[in-house]
């Protein structure tokens, strides 16, 4: 069996498909890389074929996206990162229910964290993997981390992952152009995440072989 991942979130614009892709991106960077998939389910996205540290593929026909989790569960070692999207039930749906983590991503505003927190507490306990929150977007400057850390009280600390900071560079690891130019520097905030979510459901990384 594989392990799967899902991003979700009421909120558009929280940057599920940004740390969809950094998750992928840091398995696949890992000194040890874990094999991953991101499964891209918004149909305004594009798939396209490149070659990047970790493979990408089309669930954007919904109807078709259970069999398509189901036959890559079936590799052991295998990371599966769903994409989610904003207020596709759907998606939400088949995804929520066959996780073995949820990830909730939020941005430093009070709004959003709120949102994040009901969401948290109506996913708890629903599935064995249970949800997290990622605190996305999150600033470096002490004076603006102190102030976000703040609003961090809002949710259970136990449901946090740790805050991935403001990458500017983020938007081009989607990109099917741009990823090459980005791919090295983006591979440590990337690899940070993936630890943090291998961690989280309990995996050593050296368990996850890399197939030759
Ligand atoms: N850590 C980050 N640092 C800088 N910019 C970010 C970060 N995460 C996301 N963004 C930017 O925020 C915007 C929204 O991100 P993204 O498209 O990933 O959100 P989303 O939750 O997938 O949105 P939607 O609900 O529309 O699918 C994008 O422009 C993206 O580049
Ligand atoms: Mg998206």
């Amino acid at each position: 069996m594989a392990k799967i991942i899902g991003v979700l979130g009421s909120k558009g614009g929280t940057g599920k498909s940004s740390l969809a892709h950094l998750a992928g991106h840091g398995f696949g960077s890992l000194p040890h890389p874990v094999d991953a998939v991101v499964i891209v389910t918004d149909p305004e996205d594009e798939v396209v074929q490149i070659n990047r540290r970790y493979f990408v593929v089309d669930g954007r026909d919904h109807t078709k996206l259970e069999a398509i989790i189901q036959k890559l569960d079936e590799q052991d070692d295998l990371m599966i990162v769903v994409d989610g999207a904003a207020s596709r039930i759907a998606v939400d749906q088949v995804i929520s229910g066959i996780t073995d983590l949820i990830l909730i991503p939020f941005t430093p505003a009070r709004h959003d964290i709120i949102r994040a927190a009901k969401h948290l507490e109506r996913l708890s306990g629903a599935r064995e993997g249970g949800a997290v929150g990622v605190p996305n977007r999150w600033p470096s400057n002490p004076a603006l981390k102190t102030n976000a850390n703040k609003l961090l009280d809002l949710l259970p600390r136990d449901r946090l992952l740790l805050p991935v900071p403001t990458l500017g560079k983020i938007v081009d690891l989607i990109s099917h152009e741009a990823y090459g130019r980005v791919a090295t520097s983006l591979s440590r905030p990337g690899q940070i995440l993936a630890l943090n979510v291998l961690q989280r459901i309990g995996v050593h990384p050296l368990d996850m072989r890399k197939r030759a």
